[in-house]
Formats: structure tokens, C-alpha cells, sequence
């Protein structure tokens, strides 16, 4: 459920017409919905709650950095799982407190947890064994011991794409499980390091329940062994990973997701933390783009718009796929092509879509790629010179430029030429 729908013919964000933002903020941009976000967060937050669980929401912010996106979901009372120093300033900056931040990440820099030390964030998520030695050094100096979890990986395969799934052996992430024991008694003996939980998190876009069951059993047979070592396990913290429909596919429901963690986990008295990304933002994003031409090909009909792989790569990375819709409604029964949906970037990867099914369009029509929310704007860059796309936030009837189009100028700010070439 999202609030992009066709309100007499025309494309809305809710009360806002999309082509009255493409007229006033020029395309491509992307667009977010509040009310969108709001609504998953709840449906979310309130099936956890309706398990039982004492659980707290921590938003992916690499889904969806924007500060607006994280304001959003820190006003309904969402923590943010941060992955790097820019994250966390991030989180920091839309309000979220200390206290509801978590540290992700396999290649944390002695600064980065320095950081992390210093503004007393909620947990550090350690992922090996060097980490654990830092961190241990650096708050020590401190004087104080960092809560953290050791983010075992399970070695279940969580059947997603192969670029994303990382709850695998051989994936670079975690502390391999048959490791997870000896790790543990180590960091409980570390003068820095108080051990406050376990983390696991074992891919993205999972459409199936039997992954997480699989991992959140590993996860329940972990605490027990540890418990039974003396360590205090207080907190779990499950990752993100839960799908959301680009296509055909039917994600199971939170409600569903929230029974397997009760069913597993929930009789171990732990604070539960979850980490979900796209669930919360991919369908309430959605990309605009302007076509430039239609261009016939002897075999193919070429449908050249004015967005790029720089602007939404997931189709160009993944071969993933994103739902493309007119933004004026088509007639009822209207006749519909194939055509190939591209960029103009100088690469033939640069495909959004091969032979889709559209209504015949013509050149200065305005398209909508779907569930961009979520590693959308996030993932994007500046490649051919193009400069990062707006983003444009709607609640209601109003809406807000909430990042802009740089200037060229802006683009070359941080550019110089070397004294050698003479002006
Ligand atoms: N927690 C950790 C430790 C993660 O590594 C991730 C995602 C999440 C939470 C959030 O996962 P989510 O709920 O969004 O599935 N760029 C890819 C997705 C990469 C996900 C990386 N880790 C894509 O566009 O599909």
C-alpha cells in the first residue's frame, strides 16, 4: 500500500500532482511520501508489539540517507542502524538520539569508532576479531565499557540476489558461527567491551519466512551455549532483510515476520532491535523522469528518458526490476507496445527495462519508476557529469525540496588545477 496513485487521471503523491513538482523542480527527481513511510513504520512497529516483543526499529539509513527520511521516521520513534561515519552524523543531525543508534559494519576505521565511542550510541556491532581488540583499546581509555553484539553469521542462505545476501560462510561478513563461542569468551574478557547481545543479519529482499527461522533457531541455540558460558545475552538484534513487492513477487507480512521472531526468539527476555531498509522507504519513493525521444529501431522500440543508471542503478547492478507507469493516466483498454526503457548514459547497461509492455508515449511525457525509495537516491552518482537528481518529500498537500540539484559550479567546487598549468 502507498499513497502514489492516479487521482483523475493524473499521477499524485498524495494531494500533490506529480507533474505540478516536475514543472517546479525540473526532472529527474525523486519523490517520497510521508504518508508512505508513516504507514510502514506503524504497520511494522505495531505487529512487534501485537508478538509481544520489546522491540525497537532501527532504520537502515543506507536504504535512504536523506534527512528528511530518517526526520520522519525519528518523529514516530524509530532508532537508525549506521554503517559509516556520514551515517551516524546523519542520523545524529535528523534527531536521533544517541541512544537509538546501532554501528553496522565489516570495515569500521579506528575514527569511525572513536565517534561512536564518544557520542554514546546504543551498541557497536562488531564483526571481527581485530574490531573487537580496537574497540576494547578505545574505550578502555576512556574508562568506560562499550555495549556491543557480535554479529554472527549464521551460514544460512537467505535465496536473494547473489550481490546482496551476505548470512553465508563465505561471505565477507560477521563472525563465522562455528567461531561464535570462542569469540565471545574473548570479548567478555576485554577490559573495554561490555557484551550486551548477539546480531545477525543474512541478506536483503527475502520474500521466504524459512531463512530467518533458520538463522533466528542458530541465533536461539547461540544464546543458550552462551548463557550457559556466564555471558549476560540481553539484546538481539535481527537485521533488516524483509522484501517488498517490485513485481510479481508476494513478501510475507510484518505480522508473519513479527510471529517467527516470537515463535524462535521471543521467550529469552531479550530487547529485540531490528534493522529493516527497504521495507520501510522502497514503496514510498518513486523516480521521475522526463522522455527525450522515442526513437524506432528495426527490431525494437527505444523509449530514451532523462534519467540514468547514475540515478537509480539497481536495474543496471541487479537486473533488478522497478515498475514504470505513464504519469498520465493511460485510457482504460489503451493500446499497449514493447520498448526497451534506457538512459541517455554511454553505456548499453544503462537499460531500465527490456521490452515492458507501455502505452505508446511520446517524447516530453513524464514517466515514474516504482519503489525507488530504498537504494534509489542512495546509491546514486555523478557519472557522465550528470548531477545527483532533487528529492522532493510530500505530506499532504504540501511538498519540499529536501535535497537540491547542485549547480555545475557546486559539482567542481571541491576540483582545482594544479599550479602548473598556467591560467
Ligand atoms: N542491516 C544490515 C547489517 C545490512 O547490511 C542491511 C542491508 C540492512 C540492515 C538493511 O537491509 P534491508 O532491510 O534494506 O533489506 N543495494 C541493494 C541492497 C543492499 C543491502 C545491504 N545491507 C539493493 O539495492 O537491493
Amino acid at each position: 500500500m502507498n499513497h502514489f496513485q492516479y487521482v483523475n487521471g493524473a499521477l499524485f503523491a498524495e494531494d500533490v500532482a506529480i507533474a505540478a513538482i516536475a514543472e517546479r523542480v525540473g526532472t529527474p527527481f525523486y519523490c517520497y511520501s510521508t504518508a508512505t513511510l508513516t504507514r510502514h513504520y506503524t504497520v511494522f512497529r505495531d505487529a512487534l508489539a501485537a508478538a509481544g516483543l520489546d522491540a525497537t526499529v532501527c532504520f537502515a539509513c543506507k536504504a535512504n540517507p536523506n534527512m528528511a527520511v530518517i526526520r520522519t521516521l525519528a518523529e514516530l520513534g524509530a532508532g537508525a542502524d549506521v554503517v559509516s561515519e556520514g551515517e551516524m552524523r546523519q542520523a545524529l543531525a535528523a534527531g536521533v538520539p544517541p541512544g537509538r543508534i546501532v554501528f553496522s559494519g565489516v570495515g569500521k576505521t579506528r575514527h569511525e569508532l572513536e565517534l561512536a565511542v564518544a557520542k554514546g550510541i546504543l551498541q557497536i556491532n562488531v564483526e571481527s576479531e581485530p574490531e573487537l581488540e580496537l574497540l576494547s583499546e578505545i574505550a578502555a581509555a576512556r574508562g568506560i565499557r562499550m555495549p556491543i553484539s557480535l554479529r554472527v553469521n549464521p551460514d544460512v542462505d537467505a535465496g536473494t540476489h547473489a550481490k546482496i545476501t551476505t548470512g553465508k560462510k563465505e561471505n565477507k561478513f560477521g563472525i563465522e558461527w562455528t567461531r561464535a563461542r570462542e569469540v565471545y569468551a574473548r570479548a567478555n574478557a576485554l577490559p573495554g567491551i561490555d557484551v550486551v547481545g548477539v546480531a545477525c543479519h543474512i541478506g536483503s529482499q527475502l520474500t521466504e519466512l524459512e531463512p530467518f527461522r533458520d538463522a533466528f533457531i542458530r541465533v536461539r541455540d547461540l544464546v543458550a551455549m552462551l548463557r550457559a558460558d556466564g555471558v549476560n545475552i540481553r539484546r538481539l538484534d535481527l537485521g533488516g532483510g524483509l522484501g517488498v513487492p517490485y513485481d510479481q513477487e508476494i513478501p510475507p507480512e510484518p505480522k508473519a515476520y513479527a510471529e517467527v521472531i516470537r515463535a524462535t526468539l521471543g521467550d529469552l527476555g531479550c530487547r529485540i532491535i531490528v534493522e529493516p531498509g527497504r521495507l520501510l522507504v522502497g514503496n514510498a519513493g518513486i523516480l521521475v523522469s522526463r522522455i527525450i525521444y522515442v526513437k524506432e529501431g528495426s527490431t525494437r522500440t527505444f523509449v530514451i528518458v532523462d534519467a540514468a543508471m547514475n540515478d537509480l542503478m539497481r536495474p543496471a547492478l541487479y537486473e533488478a526490476h522497478h515498475a514504470i507507469f505513464p504519469v498520465t493516466e493511460p485510457a482504460a483498454g489503451a493500446a499497449r507496445i514493447e520498448v526497451d526503457v534506457v538512459g541517455p548514459v554511454c553505456e548499453t547497461g544503462d537499460t531500465f527495462a527490456k521490452q515492458r509492455s507501455l502505452p505508446p508515449m511520446r517524447a516530453g511525457e513524464l514517466l515514474a519508476f516504482g519503489t525507488a525509495g530504498a537504494y534509489g537516491a542512495a546509491m546514486s552518482s555523478t557519472y557522465n557529469t550528470r548531477p545527483l537528481v532533487p528529492e522532493v518529500m510530500v505530506k499532504g498537500a504540501e511538498f519540499a525540496v529536501v535535497r537540491d540539484r547542485p549547480s555545475y559550479e557546486e559539482m567542481r567546487a571541491l576540483e582545482s588545477l594544479p599550479a602548473w598549468f598556467k591560467s
